[in-house]
């Protein structure tokens, strides 16, 4: 049997970075994938969603773009069959561009599914197909995937084609007249947000009271508000109880109710991928469906580490590069721990949100002493100059004792790439005092941040 140093199932984010990693620190490294090296994240998820966004972006331009002083003669429309291509062309380019950073880290690459199959002395066996090698190291980063709960008629309508996940909605040709959104969280609403946009009449039915989770209460009304304006309708507080081919059926306040719908997106959380890999041969513990990983991605037994959505500590893609290479450090000796406190989140609609750290709520649950200021997002002309609909804020959470950063949410265009910058802040605990000497360039949404701080 072949002896590798690393072995990492699993290609996607997590698993990809590792491999990629370890063969550039010189580690015999072989990484399996069962479907598409990419992952969840570059073939059905985070990149070809945002495809699907930027599409629906120059739309509401066009369709607004009176309000620029440009005229557009005729009717605009959304072509989704182009759409779903230019969708697979992008996705097509960033997943050959993976492989060709394994290839250069002269990673061996499999396309098969692994299995784990026990333990010897020399190391963990694995086994694909008909062929077994022996792993020094593993990374397990077999991911996650939607849930699907037990509600009557759900099953048997994705299995009809009228329920979607993730996957399939990516693929959609065509745009549904109605479409039930089942949960506010990120997917739901990024997909509210297009199918809005790009002409679907969109329900949302949400169990809890506010969409999109733990994002901070003030930024989750806005954004709230500004889907409304977009034509989406909201259940908050709405139990879905039952799927029919056509509609989806939701009790609130001890009623029961339904809204039609000719597609349905099912969207209410993902759980990690832990059956069917052997991880019980060698007794890998788990907690809740996820495999329990320390903060240097150990897992309780030698020499196996678990890293991305499969350990179910924080679901995003970004979270799993970190780990991925806080494991192939610690296994290079070089010891490395993950800080969960500031992984800042993007929700990608339009406008788009950007959080990262403590909100009020979560900083006074944790007994700290805090003190907050919210600003208008109208203090940056950039932002002014661009938009029409004006309803972004700037909200920052200080940390009295320290006088520093600890989080920061924000509603508006870019907020999603600039939130890194009030990462580093956070991270690095610069003071305040020294903030106001950082120079911000003019104009930029960003500059709202340098706003906020000299209104504390
Ligand atoms: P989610 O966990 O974000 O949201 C699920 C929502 O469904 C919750 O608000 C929950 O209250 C609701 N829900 C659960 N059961 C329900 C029921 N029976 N009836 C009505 N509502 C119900 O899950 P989502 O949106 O599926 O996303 C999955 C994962 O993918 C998340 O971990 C997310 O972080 C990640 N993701 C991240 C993105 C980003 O960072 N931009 C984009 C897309 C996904």
């Amino acid at each position: 049997m072949e002896i590798l140093d690393l072995i990492v199932i699993g290609g996607g984010p997590g698993g990809y970075l590792a491999a990629e990693r370890a063969g550039h620190a010189g580690l015999k490294t072989m990484v399996f994938e069962k479907r598409a090296f990419g992952g969840v994240c570059l073939n059905e998820g985070c990149v070809p969603s945002k495809t699907f966004l930027n599409s629906a972006k120059v739309y509401d331009y066009a369709n607004h773009a009176e309000k620029y002083g440009v005229k557009v003669d005729g009717k605009t429309a959304i072509d989704q069959k182009f759409v779903v291509q230019r969708k697979n062309g992008v996705v097509k380019m960033l997943v050959s561009g993976v492989e060709g950073q394994l290839k250069r880290n002269h990673v061996i690459m499999k396309k098969a599914e692994a299995v784990i199959e026990g333990k010897t002395d020399e190391g963990i066996v694995i086994k694909s197909g008909d062929e077994k090698f022996i792993a020094k190291r593993l990374i397990v980063a077999t991911g996650s995937m939607p849930v699907v709960p037990p509600i009557p008629g759900l099953r048997e309508n994705l299995e009809t084609g009228v329920v979607m996940t993730n996957r399939e909605v990516l693929d959609l040709d065509h745009i549904p007249e109605k479409l039930v959104v089942i949960g506010g969280g990120v997917i739901g609403l990024e997909m509210a947000s297009y199918f809005s946009s790009v002409g679907s009449k969109v329900t949302v039915v949400e169990m809890l009271n506010k969409i999109a989770g733990p994002t901070e209460a003030e930024i989750s009304k806005i954004l709230q508000k500004t889907l409304e304006r977009k034509g989406v309708e909201f259940k908050l507080g709405a139990k879905v109880t039952g799927v029919e081919k056509d509609g989806v059926v939701y009790e609130k306040d001890g009623k029961t109710e339904k809204v039609p719908a000719d597609k349905v997106l099912c969207s209410i959380g993902r759980r990690a991928v832990t059956q069917g890999i052997g991880l019980e041969n060698i007794g890998v513990n788990m907690e809740r469906g996820a495999i329990i990983t320390d903060d240097m991605m150990r897992t309780n037994v030698a020499n196996v580490y678990a890293v991305g959505d499969v350990n179910g500590k924080v679901m995003l893609a970004h979270t799993a590069y970190r780990e991925a290479e806080v494991a192939v450090n610690n296994i290079l000796g070089k010891k490395d721990r993950m800080r969960y406190n500031v992984i800042p989140s993007v929700i990608y609609t339009n406008p788009e949100v950007g959080s990262v750290g403590e909100t009020e709520e979560s900083a006074k649950q944790k007994g700290l002493d805090v003190k907050t200021v919210s600003i208008p997002l109208t203090y940056s002309g950039r932002y002014i100059a661009e938009n029409t609909d004006l309803d972004g804020i700037c909200k920052l959470v200080i940390n009295k004792k320290t006088n520093t950063l600890i989080g920061a949410h924000i509603i508006g265009s870019y907020s999603g790439e600039y939130i890194v910058a009030v990462s580093a802040m956070i991270d690095l605990e610069v003071d305040i005092e020294n903030i106001k000497k950082l120079v911000f360039p003019h104009p930029t949404v960003c500059e709202i941040v340098r706003e906020a701080i000299f209104s504390i």
